[in-house]
């Protein structure tokens, strides 16, 4: 026997062998068949002396021709005249007599070598111990092959499993990484088509990524628990594994895939169980349709399968979970805004006066609602503080706020201003626009100034306020909008209608809810807390540590009767903190209004200013202070004004010379 080297291929090694058992029993032909087990048929692998086609078109049952009787018998056959055996296939018209002897491996037979010959009576029980031994070798070698195949795919499966990883660690998205998931089990020789289904939140099964699917079938690849096979493995967890689906009655076809009835595929379709302990529930299926390929191959894939399900799992469970810290994290930034904008002093509506405590409840009460709400109040009372007071507190706060300040915009601007306008609607108009109410879509809209919209716009707006949809201008499509109206004026809007200046329908649906911001001056109670609020405002904005101001100045401020209202007032601190030299503000840093209107108050500010001071000392050391207080003014204005000379400023304080003297002297000027 010549030796067998590796540069030999099986079937090299096969044909080899087919040539010796021939020339050892004198035979014309010979053969080897191998059972395929994908159907338990005996196909030709090898063959001397046959029609090449004929051979390759050679299929034998078990038990059918010598050949199949042997391989069910599992000993060698002889039939010397084949003209006396039915059971003999004669594949080539001369031959007459045949030996057969099984190929058998752990007692299982695999194949069948057979011999045939011209002459009657060829073979004896010497030539079918010969080819038994030759048999022998031949099955060892096959099942050689088999394993050495075996451990080949499975290197590969390695290598797919090891480019899958490598997939899943930087695929960005899911449709990218089932796409690519695929496109590598694709390499698997045989593979046909693949899928993979996940359940939505209805827990219907659809197709997260294919391969080798068409659009219209990936549409058609939906599944409810328990259709079909990829419905039952989604519901009992069970992996399926099908050798012929042309032969499966459970098989669906959802996906209407034309299949070749001479193609023989498999299908294998796995449960993706969750990664989460928790739950341990399946979130989809894998499946494969491969060309059928043995029990053995049929293992080695679920084996690849299974390991797979497990990565993608993992995969959905760390994207999950990435999910779930960017919802968190966007909770958090959710609620630190809410803190901003409790923070911004610009969205809190102050007041400690009876009125605003009412106010504020209101505000609290209609802020939850989507009434319409009109506030009214002299200007800087307050009006667009407490409109946005009323839209953080509502459920809008996160949607915008968007004001539109009437007054201050032509009034044939204002309509493009408010409802938008399409492309070349009017000349300027070179590209579209969303009005005020689009962009405030799902949040607040803020009508300032509203007792200054025309006649005409009122009309508009009462329209878009009824019918809860705007139409652009240049437009004739009507877009539903969303929108929470507050109006705000500080003319009486009710005078208004009567004289007809304004829409008194309009008027009526503004004026739902009322919200009256008394003056300044009504609610003097205020004027305090707003004073240490614009005090810290203004000092951490410019930069300095004012800690107070003099009672003089608050009283001024006190005394003062606001027409501009908040905004004087914040306008007045502002000034003051930058205008302030000393450390305390008093009223030289006040402007002149103030001060002559302080001047006219009714109650001496001197004996307030007394009454003050008492309360800074303890009971029986208030003479000696509060004297020795305006002694010190006194003397030191009368310096001051008399250049330091003490003999003008004793002449005219109207005291002796000495006495001043002294009086410096105790003091410390
Ligand atoms: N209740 C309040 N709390 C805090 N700040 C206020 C309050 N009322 C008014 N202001 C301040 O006064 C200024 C004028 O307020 P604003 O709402 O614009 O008045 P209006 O719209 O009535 O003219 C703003 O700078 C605002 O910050
Ligand atoms: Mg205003």
């Amino acid at each position: 026997m010549k030796t067998v080297n590796t540069a030999l291929t099986p079937d090299d090694l096969l044909q080899y062998l087919i040539d010796r058992v021939i020339a050892v029993t004198d035979a014309l032909t010979g053969s080897i068949m191998i059972i395929n087990p994908a159907d338990n048929i005996l196909e030709i692998r090898v063959s001397r002396g046959l029609n090449q086609k004929k051979a390759a078109a050679t299929r034998l049952k078990i038990g059918e021709g010598i050949t199949g009787r042997a391989a069910q018998a599992g000993k060698p056959l002889i039939v010397n005249d084949a003209g006396q055996n039915p059971d003999y296939v004669r594949i080539r018209t001369d031959l007459v007599s045949e030996l057969a002897a099984p190929m058998i491996v752990n007692s299982q037979v695999i194949g069948v070598i057979s011999v045939d010959s011209n002459r009657k009576n060829a073979f004896n029980e010497e030539h079918a111990d010969i080819l038994m031994s030759i048999a022998d070798f031949a099955a060892q070698t096959m099942e050689k092959i088999r394993l050495i195949e075996n451990l080949r795919s499975r290197i590969d499966d390695q290598k797919c499993l090891l480019d899958i990883a490598r997939i899943l660690d930087d695929a960005a998205d899911f449709p990218v990484m089932f796409e690519s998931i695929m496109t590598v089990l694709s390499r698997h020789p045989g593979l046909r088509r693949g899928m993979i289904v996940l359940a939505d939140e209805q827990n219907v099964l659809r197709t997260a990524g294919g391969y080798r699917l068409s659009e219209q079938a990936i549409k058609r690849g939906v599944y409810r628990p328990g259709e079909g096979i990829i419905g039952s493995v989604f519901t009992d967890g069970k992996i399926k594994f099908i050798p012929d689906i042309s032969r499966s009655r459970e098989f669906l076809n959802k996906m209407k895939i034309r299949r070749s009835p001479r193609e023989k595929n498999s299908f294998f379709a796995l449960p993706i169980k969750s990664q989460k302990s928790s739950t341990g529930g399946i979130i989809g299926v894998l499946s494969i349709e491969k060309k059928f390929g043995g029990e053995n191959d049929a293992q080695n894939v679920i084996e690849l399968l299974t390991i797979i399900c497990g990565l993608i799992a993992n995969r959905i469970y760390i994207f999950s979970s990435a999910r779930k810290e960017k919802e968190e994290l966007l909770d958090q930034t959710r609620s630190l805004k809410q803190e901003l904008i409790k923070k911004d002093t610009g969205n809190i509506f102050f007041g400690k006066s009876s009125q605003i405590i009412k106010l504020q409840e209101m505000i609290g009460i209609v802020a939850d609602t989507d009434a319409t709400c009109l506030i009214t109040g002299e200007t800087g009372s307050g009006k667009e503080v407490a409109a946005r007071q009323i839209h953080y507190k509502s459920g809008r706060w996160e949607k915008p706020f968007v004001g539109i300040n009437c007054a201050a915009i032509p009034e044939n601007l204002i309509e493009a201003e408010l409802f938008g306008f399409k492309k070349g609607a009017f000349t300027g108009a070179v590209n579209d626009r969303r009005g005020k109410f689009l962009q405030a879509d799902e949040g607040t809209l803020f009508l300032d100034e509203i007792g200054d919209l025309g006649l005409h716009l009122q009309a508009k707006l009462l329209r878009v306020i009824q019918e809860k949809t705007v139409e652009p201008l240049g437009s004739d499509e009507s877009i539903r909008v969303n929108v929470r109206i507050i109006a705000a004026t500080n003319k009486n809007l009710k005078e208004m209608a009567e004289k007809k200046t304004f829409r008194e329908d309009l008027f009526y649906r503004l004026n739902v809810i009322h919200l009256p911001i008394p003056a300044l001056r009504d609610r003097k109670e205020d004027i305090p807390l707003f004073i240490r609020h614009f005090l810290a405002v203004f000092n951490k904005r410019h930069n300095r540590k004012i800690p107070n101001l003099t009672l003089q100045a608050e009283q001024a401020l006190c005394g003062y009767s606001w027409p501009g209202n908040i905004r004087e007032l914040e306008n007045c601190m502002e000034r003051a903190v930058i205008v302030c030299r000393k450390n305390t503000i008093d009223i030289q840093d006040l402007p002149e209004s103030i001060l002559a209107g302080a001047m006219k108050a009714d109650s001496g500010p001197l004996k307030l200013q007394v009454l003050n001071e008492m309360k800074n000392h303890a009971s029986g050391n208030i003479y000696n202070n509060i004297i020795t207080k305006v002694e010190n003014i006194l003397l030191e204005e009368a310096l001051i004004n008399a250049d330091q000379n003490q003999k003008e400023a004793s002449k005219y304080l109207g005291i002796h010379r000495n006495t001043l003297r002294q009086k410096i002297k105790e003091l410390g000027l």
